[in-house]
């Protein structure tokens, strides 16, 4: 069980322009931060990347969620008016620890959540889900999507999700156009049974862990165009702008270019190579976050 960390309840309340925090166990979770720049350029984030302790996606279920209650202790107590769990393995075994450490003026907006409130509103039927053993075995997509559509009054659709856990490392690595990641993915879509003219076809993929967006362009080649790829980072900024708006939070646009910080656990030459990859442009990563001694 997490200790919740007390914040002062004379605390001030937060100002609009206060930084989004948005976590990920790594790098990954830069998609989603690429998409919230793209969705409100007028927000600051800070960022982190628990580099020193990934991949989530093969840890223990209560390490996952000692690592996030730490980090989003540490985003709130940053003064961040907003936290985003940028990291599908996080979100599906932390979510509610999260938002249990946090003050409860602060929205906690997971990767999870929004795409199956997407999938509901769009009455897919199909669906198949790739992600991380974390994810993946925690069944969160499968449970949360029936759940959704119950609440909607609809039938139930057909779930099915499979891991793919060589995925992140190959993309980490840079090579999601290299020629080796086609067959990689066409093995484990063969595996789960989802290619075209098989039984169990599916109807829309969700890309469930954040490295996968930088592959989408190799996915809808192994899928061909009649299965839909669900664009996760850009669904989950619109949460995270409605959120926002809700409770009038919305940066003010007027406030110029928005500086954002980035900060990682484990500082290495790679990561600072790939960060641009995965934010779409330079990124200046610094040393820092719960675990960092000055
Ligand atoms: N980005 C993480 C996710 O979305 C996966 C990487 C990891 O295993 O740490 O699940």
């Amino acid at each position: 069980m997490a200790v919740r960390m007390c914040f002062p309840s004379s605390r001030p309340s937060l100002a609009s322009d206060a930084p989004i925090g948005i976590f990920d166990s790594g790098i990954g979770g830069l998609t989603v931060a690429h998409a919230i720049a793209q969705a409100m350029p007028a927000e600051r984030m800070l960022y982190f990347g628990d580099t020193a302790h990934m991949p989530y996606g093969d840890r223990s279920p209560e390490l996952v969620r000692t690592y996030s209650v730490r980090i989003a202790e540490f985003l709130a107590a940053e003064g961040c008016k907003a936290i985003v769990m940028a990291c599908n393995s996080a979100s599906a075994t932390a979510k509610a620890a999260v938002q249990d450490c946090v003050p409860a003026d602060v929205p906690v907006i997971d990767v999870v959540a929004p795409v199956v409130q997407h999938l509901s509103r769009e009455g897919v039927k199909r669906v198949g889900v790739v992600g991380t053993r974390a994810t993946i075995g925690s069944g969160i997509y499968g449970r949360s999507l029936k759940e959704a559509q119950r609440a909607m009054g609809l039938m139930d659709g057909l779930v099915e999700e499979w891991a793919t856990p060589l995925l992140a490392p190959l993309i980490e690595e840079g090579w999601q156009s290299h020629g080796l990641m086609l067959p990689v993915i066409q093995g484990y879509l063969e595996a789960a049974g989802w290619c075209a003219g098989t039984q169990r076809h599916i109807e829309a993929l969700v890309l469930g862990c954040t490295h996968y967006p930088l592959a989408q362009q190799a996915f809808s080649q192994v899928l061909g165009p009649e299965v839909h790829l669900i664009d996760g980072p850009s669904i989950v900024a619109s949460a995270v702008a409605d959120a926002l708006h809700a409770r009038g939070m919305l940066a003010p646009v007027d406030g110029g270019v928005a500086q954002h910080q980035f900060m990682v656990s484990d500082l290495t030459e790679n990561f600072v190579r790939s960060a641009q990859r995965f934010f779409g442009k330079e990124v200046h990563l610094v040393p820092g976050g719960p675990w960092f001694q000055h």
